[in-house]
């Protein structure tokens, strides 16, 4: 009873639950162990390194699982699967291209711990930023150098190979030169390219290649007063010359090896000797080599391209507005290849603004494009305090800063003289502002006539609806005397005012001193009292 269900997961990776199992070889088709029986429980899966959840599928019935896996750090896929083995999934076991669709045992891959930071790390002819966690697949081969041309050593081997886990060499190291050590004599040499005349370019994998006919001039980099270095070079084609550099300023630490008008057959490792017997080489490759012309699909990108021979360089640019994708510079390399894909110019986006966390602050509009612009409002009883809007910059990056609300306030209402508050709806601030929305009422003291509005409003801009009103002086209505009128009748008096008391028929003012007009005065008494109207027969 063998029942075989295979399934392919798009670009699955197995987590390490799952491990290697050598002894598991695909040689042996029968499966003697149980599959009667015992199941297995669904497998931990992850995709692009992230855990995924194993899908509905019921597990129980499943021997064995393929999937894509991806292997090394270029992600490549092969098919793979594991295996149900006594209640164990087993695995994984990957197809290998030259085993002729053969699944064989995944030994461990190897990864690179912390790497020297001149160290270059190159696979399948591609550079790898080494990351710690980047799996090596077994058997992968890196080469390694040093980032800078000849003002680095490498201490080691240039060429690794992953054995299930393990590198073959120890990782080695970069180790610098005079140019770094202040020309120390236990340091070996630097050693300078220059090519002033022709052209050249350092490949991948650290070697000078050169087109025929180029002028390259080696200067290694020693402290004349320590002694002389000497040059060698592994070509039998011909003799070179080597001296101290002539000028001035490089006479008394520039060795130099000169190599006019190269060609093929200079090709070769060129190493400086100090006289303490520390090397450095450099290794020239001389090749007529030609790359395809460049094209450029992008109308956006400006190229200035020097030539398509081997060294020749193309520069590209965009314009304000735009970012470049890709490399703005290119090589042409010895394989007659461009060292990359001509770039292409992606108009700048700023990123989109997000809430912060302001609850009184609202984005109202944004466009991300470059010369976009963001604007920003408060909602009620809030102002901003700064420009409203940003405006997206040419480098992708929004020019301004977000502006932040604060709350309106008026100011402290003044009582009016002779007047005061009588109720303030609405809380003021210790400093005696108050909050929009906030309405304060006025009222006057006695004697006092209320002019204007008697309540005011903080208004959204920070002012009050209206002035504060004024207390005027002002006379009462001193009431009618028993048996006559006065006149005029009104409320309030002004000062200056006056009244005329008239008696009723039959009554006379008792007072004789009194006017029988009283005045209002100005500080909003009357003149005289009231005079009073008595029968005439009581005179
Ligand atoms: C790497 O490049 C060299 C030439 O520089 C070439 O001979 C070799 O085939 C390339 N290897 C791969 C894996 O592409
Ligand atoms: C380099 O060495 C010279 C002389 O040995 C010394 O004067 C100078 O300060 C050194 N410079 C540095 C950067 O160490
Ligand atoms: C950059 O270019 C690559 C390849 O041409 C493309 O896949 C990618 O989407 C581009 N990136 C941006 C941000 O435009
Ligand atoms: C590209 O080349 C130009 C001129 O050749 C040079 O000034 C610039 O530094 C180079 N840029 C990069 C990123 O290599
Ligand atoms: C965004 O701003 C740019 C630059 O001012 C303008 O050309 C474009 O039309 C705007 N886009 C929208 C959707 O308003």
């Amino acid at each position: 009873m063998r029942a075989r269900v295979a399934m392919l997961i798009g670009a699955l990776l197995w987590l390490p639950l799952v491990s290697a199992n050598e002894d598991n070889d695909e040689s042996n088709e029968n499966y003697e162990t149980g599959w009667a029986g015992t199941k297995c429980s669904p497998p931990e899966m992850a995709l692009d390194g992230n855990s995924v959840a194993s899908s509905s599928t019921d597990y129980s019935k499943v021997m064995e699982v393929m999937f894509q896996g991806a292997i090394g750090p270029l992600g490549e896929r092969r098919l793979c699967k594991i295996k149900c083995i006594n209640g164990e999934w087993v695995g994984p076991l990957c197809q290998v291209k030259s085993g002729g669709g053969k699944y064989h045992p995944l030994f461990r891959s190897c990864h690179f711990g912390a790497l020297p930071p001149q160290l270059l790390v190159m696979y399948k002819n591609v550079s790898i930023v080494a990351d710690t966690r980047l799996p090596f697949p077994d058997g992968a081969q890196v080469s390694v150098r040093c980032r800078e041309l000849g003002v680095y050593k490498l201490l080691g081997e240039s060429s690794l190979t992953c054995q299930n886990g393990v590198w073959s060499h120890e990782v080695p190291n970069c180790i610098p030169t005079t140019l770094l050590t202040n020309f120390t004599d236990d340091a070996p040499p630097t050693v300078l390219v220059r090519v002033p005349a022709g052209s050249a370019s350092v490949e991948p994998d650290g070697e000078l290649a050169v087109f025929p006919g180029s002028i390259v001039h080696l200067e290694c980099v020693f402290a004349r007063k320590l002694g002389n270095p000497e040059w060698s070079w592994s070509s039998s084609f011909r003799q070179y010359l080597t001296g101290w550099a002539i000028s001035a300023e490089e006479r008394d630490w520039k060795y130099r090896l000169s190599i006019y008008y190269s060609k093929p057959q200079d090709s070769g490792a060129f190493t400086c000797t100090t006289p303490h017997g520390l090397t450095n080489s450099v290794t020239i490759n001389v090749v007529a080599i030609h790359c395809a012309p460049l094209e450029v699909d992008d109308p956006h990108v400006t190229a200035r391209v020097e030539g398509s021979r081997l060294g020749h360089t193309a520069v590209f640019q965009c314009p304000t507005g735009f970012v470049l994708n890709g490399t703005a510079n290119l090589t042409c390399h010895a394989t007659g290849k461009w060292s990359g894909p001509p770039p292409s110019c992606t108009p700048v986006r700023c990123p989109r603004l997000r809430d912060i966390g302001d609850p009184h602050l609202e984005l109202i509009e944004q466009n991300t494009s470059y010369l976009g612009r963001a604007y920003y409002r408060c909602r009620w009883g809030y102002r901003l305090t700064g420009p409203p809007g940003l405006e997206c910059g040419s480098d992708g990056r929004w020019i301004g800063d977000i502006p932040r609300c604060q709350p309106v306030h008026c100011p402290p209402p003044l009582p009016p003289a002779n007047g005061r508050i009588l109720e303030a709806g609405g809380r003021a601030l210790s400093d005696g502002r108050y909050a929009v929305g906030s309405a304060v009422q006025f009222g006057c003291s006695d004697s006092h006539q209320l002019m204007g509005e008697p309540t005011i409003v903080c208004t959204e801009n920070g002012f009050w609806s209206h002035k504060a009103p004024l207390c005027k002086p002002r006379c009462p209505y001193p009431g009618d005397p028993e048996n006559g009128r006065i006149a005029p009748l009104k409320f309030y008096y002004e000062p200056g005012d006056h009244v005329k008391v008239t008696c009723n028929p039959g009554f006379v003012i008792r007072e004789r001193t009194a006017t029988s007009r009283p005045t209002c005065r100005p500080d909003g008494s009357w003149s005289e009292q009231i005079p009073s109207c008595v029968d005439y027969t009581q005179v």
